[in-house]
């Protein structure tokens, strides 16, 4: 049994399914990465996996627990943490406020996360007193993980990290998801830069309109010469 398995999940925002049988699971510790092209439906199957949307079949289960009725709020407590792919700080408030923001569901002290936040993301500690929105883009993606950190998830849910910053930055942000699956967390993650993410991903999956086209090991989808074509750029 997979940390999180969502399987054949099915549903969309009105009458219209965006979602067909998708199905997305993750082992603990590992890293899966969810690739494919614009309006696949990526965002919305994370969404539906952290319970923002409704499903019309299919079902979702953490750690051997069916969650599929929970709320949002409910599965953080159950341990899941979601960055979302816009939106995902809060620009006039400080770096510290934000992780503060993540710890919404905490009543003991959260200190100890904080300071492994910015063990993790050293600048974010140096930038403490400062707005969110005038971080740059990498800084601030580096906030939203902080943030979504707080509440001590198991499944770390990250809707394209990476949108809009460098290379350099790009795999300085992947390095640090990789030092976080280390300590034991699950990563479900998006990405538009689909060869780098493969690389460190353990399990990938192609999707296209809302279903599954492949699903195999990042090693193995790198190295399929139709997904390659079709997918990677050759
Ligand atoms: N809130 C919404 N209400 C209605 N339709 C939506 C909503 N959000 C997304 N859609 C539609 O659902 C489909 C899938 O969108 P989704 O955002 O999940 O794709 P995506 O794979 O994440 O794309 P991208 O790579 O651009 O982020 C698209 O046709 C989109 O127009
Ligand atoms: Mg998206």
């Amino acid at each position: 049994m997979s940390f999180l398995e969502a399987e054949n999940m099915t549903g969309g925002y009105g009458a219209a399914d965006i979602l067909h049988g998708c199905t997305l699971k993750v082992e603990k510790g590992q890293i899966a990465v969810i690739v494919g092209p614009n309006g696949a439906g990526k965002s919305t199957a994370m969404k539906a996996v952290f319970g923002m949307l409704k499903l019309r079949g299919g079902h979702v289960k953490l750690d051997g627990e069916d969650i599929t009725t929970l709320s949002p709020q409910e599965r953080v407590r159950r341990g899941m943490g979601f960055v979302p792919q816009v939106n995902n700080v809060f620009p006039t408030m400080s770096v510290e406020e934000n992780l503060e923001m993540g710890a919404f569901i905490r009543s003991d002290d959260f200190r100890g996360t904080m300071e492994q936040v910015y063990d993790l993301f050293p600048i974010l500690k140096e930038k403490r007193h400062q707005n969110a929105g005038e971080l740059s883009g990498g800084q601030r993606q580096q906030v939203a993980v902080g943030r979504a950190l707080m509440t001590q998830p198991k499944l770390l849910m990250l809707d394209e990290p990476t949108a809009g910053v460098s290379p350099i930055v790009m795999d300085e942000l992947f390095d640090r998801i990789i030092e976080v699956a280390r300590t034991g967390i699950s990563i479900l993650m998006v990405e538009q830069n689909a060869r780098q993410a493969l690389e460190i991903a353990d399990q990938g999956y192609v999707l296209v309109q809302g279903a599954n086209k492949y699903t195999d090991t990042g090693a193995a989808l790198m190295a399929d010469p139709e997904v390659r074509r079709t997918f990677l750029g050759g």
